[in-house]
C-alpha cells in the first residue's frame, strides 16, 4: 500500500476521491488504485508510523536573495523524526545542494536517539522525471540511489527495484546529490550557450535554427539544445543556483553557472526588445499595440507555469504600454498582480485584431497553420512554425 502525505488538503482530497492532479498521470490509473485500497493520501504525519519506507519530495525553491530555501526539507524531516521507528527507510528525492542529506536531515533524525545504519536507513535518490515526456517515465528512467551506510544502500536499492528497471548505485550520498546538479547544470549551461548563439546569429543575420539542425547531423560529440524566451520550471533555473551557493560556502565561484543564469534570465528582456523592434518596422509603437501571447506554461505540453519566462515577457511588454492577452490550452487562467486573466479562444477575429502574435511555448495541440493564416505578424521564439511554408513574410523567428 502507498500512502501520500501532503500538507495541501486539496491534493489529499483529490487522491482519496481517485482524481489525478498531475497531467501525465491519468485518472484511470489513480481511481482503481484508490478503490482497491492500494493508494491513500493524508495530511496527518502520525500515519507514517505504519509505513516501511518514506520518500521525501517536498519543494526546494530559492529565497528572494537566491539562496536555497531549506524550510520545506527541514519541516518534513522534523515531522518524520517525530514518527520515526526502527527499520524504516528514508530517502530524499528533492533536488538540493550536496551535503543536505548528511548535514540537514541526518542530525534531525538522529536526535531521536535512533542511529542510521543500525536503526533506520537514510539515503538520497534524485528525482529525474521529465514532465510531458511520453517515452521516459518513472519505471524506465534509470534510478540513481545512495545511502549513508552499505545497509542503507542495499535497502534503498531493494525498495526502488520493485518498480524501476535499472538501479544505479552511487558510492556516496554526496555523489548522488551532485549527479542531479550536474545533469541540470548541463542543461542550463547548454541552453545558455545556445541562447547566446541565437543573439549572435541575430547580429550576424544567420538562422540559428538551421545552424542547429545541420550541426545535429554529427553523430558524436554534439547534442542539440534550442534557444527560447528563457528558462522555466521548478528545476533548471533553480538547481544550478543551489550548487553555486554551496560552492560559494567553500570560496569557489561557479562561473559557468553564473554566466548561463545571467544569459538565460536576460532572454525575456531580449524577446520584449525584439518584439518592439519588429512592431517598429511596421510603423507601430509597443505603446498601444495589441499582442497575443501563445503559451504561458514553461514548456511544451505541460500545465506548469512555475518560473515561466512568459510572465516576465508579459510584464516587460505591459510596462511599455502594450495591451496583452494570452492563449494556452493547458493554462485556462493566470493570476497577475492580483488580477485573474483567462486564456482567450483562438478565433480568426481574435488573431486578426492583434498587431503581433508572440509564440512563447510551442504546445503540440495548437493549430499553427490557422494562426499564420489569420495573423498580421508572428514572432516565433520556439520555431513552432518550422513546418509552415506559406506566409513566411509574416513570420519572424528568434
Ligand atoms: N516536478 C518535477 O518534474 C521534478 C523533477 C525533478 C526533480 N524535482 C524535485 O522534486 C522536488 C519537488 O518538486 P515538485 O515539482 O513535485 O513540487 P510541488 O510543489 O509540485 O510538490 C511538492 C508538494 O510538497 C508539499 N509539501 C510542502 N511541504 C510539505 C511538508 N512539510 N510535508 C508534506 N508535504 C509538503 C506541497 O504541498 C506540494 O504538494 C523539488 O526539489 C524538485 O526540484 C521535481
Amino acid at each position: 500500500m502507498a500512502l501520500g502525505v501532503d500538507l495541501d488538503v486539496n491534493k489529499v482530497k483529490a487522491i482519496n476521491a481517485g482524481r489525478s492532479y498531475i497531467l501525465d498521470i491519468k485518472e484511470e490509473e489513480v481511481r482503481p488504485l484508490v478503490k482497491k485500497g492500494f493508494l491513500k493520501a493524508t495530511d496527518d504525519y502520525s500515519k507514517l508510523r505504519d509505513v516501511d519506507a518514506i520518500i521525501i519530495c517536498v519543494p526546494t525553491p530559492l529565497r528572494k536573495t537566491k539562496d536555497p530555501d531549506m524550510s520545506f526539507i527541514v519541516s518534513a524531516a522534523e515531522a518524520i523524526a517525530k514518527n520515526l521507528r526502527k527499520g524504516q527507510v528514508i530517502v530524499l528525492e528533492s533536488t538540493t545542494y550536496p551535503g543536505t542529506t548528511e548535514e540537514v536531515i541526518l542530525p534531525i533524525l538522529e536526535k531521536t536517539g535512533l542511529k542510521v545504519g543500525r536503526d533506520f536507513n537514510l539515503g538520497f535518490s534524485p528525482e529525474r522525471i521529465d514532465p510531458g515526456n511520453p517515452t521516459y517515465m518513472t519505471h524506465n528512467i534509470p534510478k540513481v540511489v545512495s545511502g549513508q551506510t552499505k545497509a542503507c544502500v542495499d535497502n534503498i536499492k531493494l525498495l526502488y527495484s520493485q518498480i524501476i528497471g535499472k538501479i544505479i548505485p552511487a558510492s556516496s550520498v554526496k555523489v548522488a546529490e551532485m549527479v542531479k546538479l550536474l545533469e541540470n547544470t548541463f542543461r542550463a549551461v547548454n541552453i545558455g550557450l545556445v541562447n547566446e548563439m541565437a543573439l549572435m546569429c541575430d547580429d550576424l543575420k544567420i538562422d540559428v535554427w538551421e545552424v542547429i539542425e545541420v550541426a545535429k547531423s554529427k553523430p558524436f560529440g554534439f547534442m542539440p539544445f534550442y534557444p527560447g524566451p528563457g528558462l522555466g520550471g521548478h528545476c533548471i533555473p533553480i538547481d544550478p543556483l543551489y550548487l553555486a551557493w554551496k560552492a560559494r560556502v567553500y570560496g569557489f565561484e561557479a562561473r559557468f553557472i553564473d554566466l548561463a543564469s545571467q544569459i538565460n534570465s536576460d532572454m525575456p528582456d531580449y524577446v520584449a526588445d525584439r518584439t518592439a523592434r519588429a512592431l517598429n518596422r511596421s510603423g507601430k509603437a509597443v505603446n498601444g499595440s495589441k499582442i497575443l501571447i501563445i503559451g504561458i506554461a514553461y514548456k511544451r505540453d505541460v500545465t506548469d507555469t512555475r518560473e515561466s519566462p512568459a510572465f516576465e515577457v508579459f510584464h516587460k511588454l505591459k510596462e511599455r504600454g502594450a495591451g496583452i492577452s494570452y492563449h494556452d490550452p493547458f493554462v485556462p487562467t493566470i493570476k497577475l498582480n492580483g488580477q485573474v486573466l483567462k486564456s482567450v479562444k483562438l478565433t480568426a477575429a481574435a488573431l486578426k485584431d492583434k498587431d503581433c502574435v508572440l509564440i512563447l511555448t510551442d504546445h503540440s495541440n495548437i493549430d499553427y497553420q490557422f494562426i499564420v493564416e489569420n495573423s498580421k505578424f508572428i514572432f516565433d521564439t520556439r520555431n513552432a512554425l518550422r513546418h509552415i511554408y506559406t506566409n513566411r513574410d509574416k513570420i519572424e523567428r528568434l
